[in-house]
């Protein structure tokens, strides 16, 4: 990342930050001074990103923790407070998802994917709220499927239009208090989860889908860390209530006439 900033005396907390994309954010703000807590639901997975974050030399913390649970998401940020004192960065991005057509899901398939996306990004922002720092950034992943619709997606599209909304209204809401509330919605990013979920069993490299991106190529890890260093800057300080899409341009042609 060819971008300088400063987190050093600042305390982020990621949730889903042991894997993909947002460890990958979670790392960028290790590299960059900030003391930085992640969660996620699996032991194992919290143990290796520790020992991944650990190697940057500012403190870490982690937390098993399913943000289905409102209550152990609190219990996180009782945790990081304690130990740290005021919560400045939080990044909500904990995510399900899977292939389904609508016909083929039942009631309990839709609501997982809602009870992850929705209301776990919900309990992350609702029970964080009284932990943040005047100032504080917030930034949830939301995806493309929120605007765009797509085959076997519903419960996706359903959850993450929510996640949107979610963020203008707190953006509203929390403004007065100098807290900044944002969203990043990731395109195709290679290395991830969610991409090898998605794309085509033809494709798994995803040359054809880099190929229809506008920007000809598949985003990094790194192009979604960028931003949410530039989001959680001084450089970003008048960006609130903003869904910014980080996807080459990918979305807007989708949505083309
Ligand atoms: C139909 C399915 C299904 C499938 C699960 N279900 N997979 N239905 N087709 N392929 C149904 C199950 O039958 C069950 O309903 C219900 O969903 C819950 O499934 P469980 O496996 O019991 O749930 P759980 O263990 O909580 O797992 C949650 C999960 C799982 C979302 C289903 O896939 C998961 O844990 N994923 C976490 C990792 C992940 O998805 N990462 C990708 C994130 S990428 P019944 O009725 O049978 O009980 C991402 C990005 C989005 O989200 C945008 C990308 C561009």
């Amino acid at each position: 990342m060819d971008i300088q900033f400063d987190f050093s005396g600042k305390t982020v907390v990621v949730f889903g930050g042991t894997t993909g994309i947002n460890l990958s954010i979670a790392e960028a703000f290790a590299q960059r001074g900030a003391d930085v807590a992640v969660s996620s639901r699996r032991q194992d997975n919290v143990d290796a990103a520790v020992e991944r974050l650990g190697k940057h030399g500012g403190k870490v913390l982690g937390y098993a923790a399913d943000v289905r649970d409102m209550e152990a998401v609190a219990g996180v940020f009782e945790a990081v407070r304690s130990e740290w004192g005021p919560v400045d960065v939080l990044v909500s991005g904990a995510a399900g998802n899977f292939l389904a057509e609508a016909n083929g899901l039942s009631s309990n398939g839709f609501k997982v994917v809602v009870d992850i996306d929705l209301n776990g990004t919900f309990h992350v922002l609702r029970a964080g709220f009284e932990h943040l720092s005047p100032g504080a950034s917030v930034i949830s992943l939301t995806a493309p499927q929120a605007v765009i619709p797509m085959r076997y997606q519903a419960h996706v599209c359903a959850a993450k239009a929510g996640v949107d909304q979610l963020t203008r209204v707190l953006a509203l809401e929390w403004g007065a208090r100098g807290i900044r509330v944002n969203a990043i919605s990731p395109g195709a990013i290679a290395d991830t989860e969610g991409f090898t979920r998605l794309s085509p069993p033809d494709d798994p490299e995803g040359k054809r889908i880099a190929r229809n991106v506008p920007l000809r190529r598949l985003g990094t890890k790194d192009d979604i860390a960028s931003l949410a260093m530039f989001l959680s800057s001084s450089a970003a300080s008048y960006i609130s209530g903003a869904v910014i899409p980080c996807d080459g341009a990918g979305a807007l042609d989708a949505i083309k006439p």
